[in-house]
């Protein structure tokens, strides 16, 4: 999954047959919703996702329902905690908590996915992401488990993030927009989507992007409290991302940032929040687009943006 989905352009000019022909039969019903501007998301079709994630959490039988855009159901069994053989002898995949597959019109109406998994006219899914590790000691393989893992460590790190990002002359060109600009619309909550986990999994990962990322949303906090008079607790800091740790989790809290299970911050974004996100693994902006209209939106820039079919975004 990606914040853009992969163009499949290349198929849509090249390829045809009868293969192609029932592709584009079997689709026509989403490009027709689409045109007609029917939403892909919506908060009820999350709010009620999130309902059965929980639910699940402690059901005997847990199980999810989708109903897909054209009426088809679909039924997902959690399965957390399972086990299958791994790639190398030892080794074993363990299926980990479920996380849900956005699937944006791009994705519904792309011939390579067709080929793949033939149609389907789900605009959500549930699977499971799976870690690799050693099968009798339960360890988690290098690549899976976390090369750092003293709290103390990645706290003192992000602090002195936070410290040279106030010091930047990004953050100078940050703070006179929100001070100087003549209309701010009103902010109540600052919502920060897939802004990755601070704890590294290789020793090699120096980049502190993250932490940079996390530093931003909370000085964007404090400036918008400010210009609007306020203490910073009158403006709500949010941030979803599947893969934080205790740790992350830990150090955001004494930040006062509230983490949210996905998709609970999709749920709280409205018109007067600031969502940010920096090269999600999900496809934010569409989902955002079709659920809300926040006052801004920071993320950074997608080369494949660029690709418009008929002066619309392709893969909105
Ligand atoms: C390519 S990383 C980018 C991380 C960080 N923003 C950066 O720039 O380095 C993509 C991130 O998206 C997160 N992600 C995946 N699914 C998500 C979801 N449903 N909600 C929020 N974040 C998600 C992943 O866990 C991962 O941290």
């Amino acid at each position: 999954m990606s914040d853009v989905e992969d163009s499949d352009c290349e198929d849509l000019h090249s390829s045809h047959g009868r293969d192609y022909d029932t592709f584009m039969q079997e689709t026509a019903g989403i490009r027709r919703l689409y045109e007609a501007g029917v939403p892909f998301f919506t908060k009820e079709q999350l709010q009620d996702l999130s309902r059965q994630l929980k639910q699940a959490e402690t059901s005997e039988k847990p199980e999810i329902l989708i109903e897909g855009l054209e009426g088809t159901e679909e039924t997902f069994e959690v399965r957390t905690g399972l086990t299958r053989a791994g790639s190398e002898p030892g080794t074993e995949w363990v299926l980990k908590a479920p996380a849900i597959e956005y699937r944006t019109f791009g994705k519904l109406t792309s011939y390579r996915a067709y080929r793949m998994d033939g149609y389907s006219d789900l605009s959500l899914r549930v699977l499971h992401y799976m870690e690799l590790r050693d099968e009798v000691t339960k360890e988690l393989l290098p690549g899976f488990r976390y090369a750092v893992d003293s709290a103390e460590i990645i706290k003192n790190s992000f602090t002195s993030c936070i410290q040279t990002w106030e010091a930047s002359e990004s953050y100078a060109q940050l703070q006179k927009i929100v001070e100087s600009r003549e209309s701010f619309p009103p902010i109540t909550k600052i919502v920060a989507l897939a802004l990755g986990s601070m704890q590294p999994r290789s020793i090699d990962n120096g980049d502190h992007r993250s932490e940079f990322q996390h530093a931003l949303a909370l000085t964007l906090r404090g400036l918008v409290g400010k210009r609007q008079g306020q203490t910073t607790e009158n403006v709500q800091c949010y941030a979803q991302d599947p893969a934080y740790t205790d740790i992350d989790k830990s150090i955001l809290k004494k930040y006062d940032i509230t983490i949210l299970e996905d998709p609970d911050a999709f749920l709280e974004i409205d018109d007067s929040t600031i969502v940010l996100t920096f090269a999600p693994d999900v496809p934010v902006r569409q989902v955002v687009a079709d659920i809300a209209r926040p006052a801004m939106m920071i993320w950074n820039t997608c080369e494949d943006e660029r690709w418009m079919h008929n002066g619309r975004e392709q893969f909105m």
